[in-house]
């Protein structure tokens, strides 16, 4: 190793590599870091010939900023990537997917598990892709899916990046607004979905959603549907074809499709700290590269290595290292379809001693749910298979990070604590788990190619340990394309506020060795359960009811889901500030916007803090709402009766 750490924190050597050719000591780190940034041509051509091109790129990228674009002159397919690449060198009958069902016997075996080799698993991809090119997708066309947790939500996007069409993945908890808002920014004349799902033992219905959305648009020419729950639907002829007759004359033959690299792979809606959730479109070459390439280096996955990742494929995590991180490394990545408190709390024991990952990818908030529940049920499973723990999403606090280690990881794995963010790709600043010495609570140091740096309140960059908003110097491979349909927002977003720079949202600290500390969100964005939720947006849902004049909405601290939604509303006259307005809000919230944005509470306020200019002073309810007063300067303050001196129960 080269220079020492210095001890400002408890650090944990990393432990030898279980296998050769693994990165194993920081000065190497160090140096291929290094020249990644120096020399990317010289760099990057190496790191790449893994991958199956159609036509070799020539270049790392171009452009700067906005502009860049990686490996230009290159083709490739992600789905060929996933899957043909491994067949073709033999691996066809490794497994690829292992699926099971969240409803479970007496004996709490699973009702059903379904598993794919690699060959399996293309053949429905190709079979799908042939049937969708059959209704008219084309390359460069978006398909919006609208898919519960089962196989088929990743075949359907391995289908889709087959063709070359950009997948659009709808969680599906959104109500039918939401639903409707993507399909039609994203352009979409097809969608693929399910009669339903199963979340938490009961139907969640998805086609009927969908025919709500559809009766607003006549954008949708087809839409696919999977029969899963066998809940009751209506089709309607011309337009809504069944998943199982379509495939049936699908032909396993239809060739991929050769895109250029920088052609767009999927969509991924995000909320941002002003209006809708925008479309972050993803390329090809640039996310397979980097996606593949973290798979092995931050996860240590190989051929035949078995990973669980718990994030949902609706999200980036999921996307990223859920579906093509561990098939592109060829590796067997595990789905659960459900929630993990289901039948209790030791579900994800079952998972892993019936699965055994030897890697399992989660985030803070679920490590804090296990350790609320007790460790019995954790103790009486075999988790030995686990050989190496991962985190995403949030910070994870260093209590959380070592009972982690120590509990589920028995002392002997590292823990990779992931820091990156749906425009990023994939991960872009943890701890190469072989080679870097892990500090409880830090992303620890940059992935190749990936330039972070930290600009303080005077806008100027600082140099060495200090703190401030997270910026990416320097275009990295899986950099997003832009947003959909918006490069106006895409700059002012991004790239404007300090010129060149790419801004993440984040603030964060810098350490004496350079390792970063992601504190958390600097703009108007809350983080509930990991997911992103805009203030804007579930402010928008609520004074869309008619009762309320105005709102205003911010995240507080919570121990459960990390950040909870806490709104304050000013009613207007003639209304009742009791629990049947509260009622009718959350609902309107749920409408539009989803469950995931139901507020822990509402409080309703006479006047909301504004300055003289009549912008609200979120800083000061947030202040408020969690310790029930207000310090610091409020010479701001317009209306010094706002707010009243009650103890909140924050
Ligand atoms: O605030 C950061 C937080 O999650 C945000 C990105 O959210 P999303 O786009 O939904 O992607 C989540 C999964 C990649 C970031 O801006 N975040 C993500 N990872 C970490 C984190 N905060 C602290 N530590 C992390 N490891």
């Amino acid at each position: 190793m080269s220079a020492p750490l210095s001890a400002d924190t408890e650090t944990f050597a990393p432990p030898a590599p279980p296998r050769p050719g693994s990165l194993s000591d920081l000065a190497t780190y160090r140096r291929l870091h290094a020249e990644s940034l120096a020399n990317p041509d010289k760099f990057w051509p190496e790191q790449i010939a893994e991958f199956h091109w159609f036509k070799q790129p020539d270049h790392a990228f171009t452009g700067k900023g906005p502009e860049a674009r990686w490996f230009p002159g290159g083709r490739a397919n992600l789905a060929f990537n996933a899957l043909d690449r491994h067949i073709l060198a033999g691996r066809g009958d490794t497994l690829a997917l292992i699926w099971e069902s969240e409803a479970v016997a007496a004996d709490r075996q699973p009702r059903e598990v379904r598993r794919y080799t690699y060959t399996q698993l293309r053949d429905e991809v190709v079979r799908l892709a042939s049937a969708l090119s059959a209704l008219g997708v084309q390359s460069g066309d978006r398909v919006t899916i609208y898919l519960p947790i089962v196989p088929e939500l990743p075949i359907a996007m391995l289908a889709c990046a087959w063709l070359g069409a950009a997948h659009n993945v709808v969680f599906a908890g959104f109500p039918s607004q939401a639903l409707l808002d993507r399909i039609e920014d994203s352009g979409s004349h097809v969608v693929i979905t399910a009669d339903g799902g199963w979340r938490n033992g009961k139907v969640v219905p998805l086609k009927p959603i969908l025919d709500e959305a559809l009766n607003r648009t006549a954008l949708v020419r087809h839409v696919v549907v999977l029969r899963h729950t066998g809940s009751p639907i209506e089709l309607r002829a011309g337009r809504d074809h069944l998943w199982s007759e379509l495939v049936a004359s699908g032909d396993p033959a239809h060739p991929p499709a050769q895109v250029p690299s920088g052609h767009p792979s999927f969509l991924m809606y995000t909320s941002g700290s002003t209006g809708k959730p925008k479309g972050i479109a993803h390329g090809t070459a640039g996310y397979l590269v980097h996606t593949g390439l973290t798979a092995r280096h931050a996860f240590d996955l190989h051929p035949g290595d078995v990973v669980w990742c718990t994030a949902d494929p609706a999200w980036i995590t999921g996307h990223t290292y859920t579906v093509y991180g561990p098939l592109l490394a060829g590796a067997t990545t595990v789905i659960y379809e459900g929630i993990l408190s289901s039948p209790d709390w030791d579900r994800a024991w079952d998972i892993i001693a019936r699965h055994r990952p030897q890697v399992l990818y989660t985030t803070p908030t679920l490590v804090r749910a296990w350790i609320r529940h007790g460790e019995t049920g954790l103790r009486q499973r075999d988790l030995s298979s686990l050989r190496l723990l991962a985190s995403v999403g949030e910070p994870i606090g260093p209590s959380v990070w070592r009972w982690f280690r120590e509990v589920v990881g028995a002392g002997r794995t590292p823990v990779v604590d992931t820091w990156w963010q749906t425009e990023a790709g994939a991960a872009m600043i943890f701890p190469f788990p072989y080679a870097t010495p892990a500090k409880p609570g830090s992303a620890s140091l940059p992935f190749f190619g990936v330039q972070p740096a930290l600009v303080g309140a005077d806008g100027r960059e600082v140099v060495g340990a200090g703190s401030g908003q997270l910026v990416i110097k320097s275009p990295w491979p899986g950099m997003l394309l832009g947003i959909w349909n918006n490069p106006q927002r895409y700059r002012a977003t991004y790239w404007e506020t300090i010129p060149g720079f790419f801004l993440t949202g984040d603030t964060a600290r810098r350490d004496a060795d350079g390792y970063f500390w992601v504190l958390g969100r600097a703009d108007d964005v809350i983080k509930v359960n990991g997911h992103r939720l805009g203030t804007a947006e579930i402010e928008g849902a609520i004074v869309a009811h008619a009762s309320v004049a105005e709102s205003a909405v911010v995240g507080v601290p919570d121990e459960q889901v990390g950040e909870a939604v806490l709104a304050f509303v000013v009613l207007k006259s003639g209304y009742e500030a009791d629990d049947t307005t509260r009622a009718a809000i959350v609902r309107e919230i749920e409408t539009q916007v989803g469950k995931l944005a139901r507020p822990r509470e509402i409080r309703f306020l006479e006047s909301l803090p504004k300055n003289r200019s009549g912008k609200i002073l979120r800083r000061l309810l947030r202040e408020y709402a969690i310790t029930g007063k207000v310090s610091g300067d409020v010479s701001t303050l317009d209306d010094s009766t706002a707010l009243p001196p009650a103890a909140p129960s924050a």
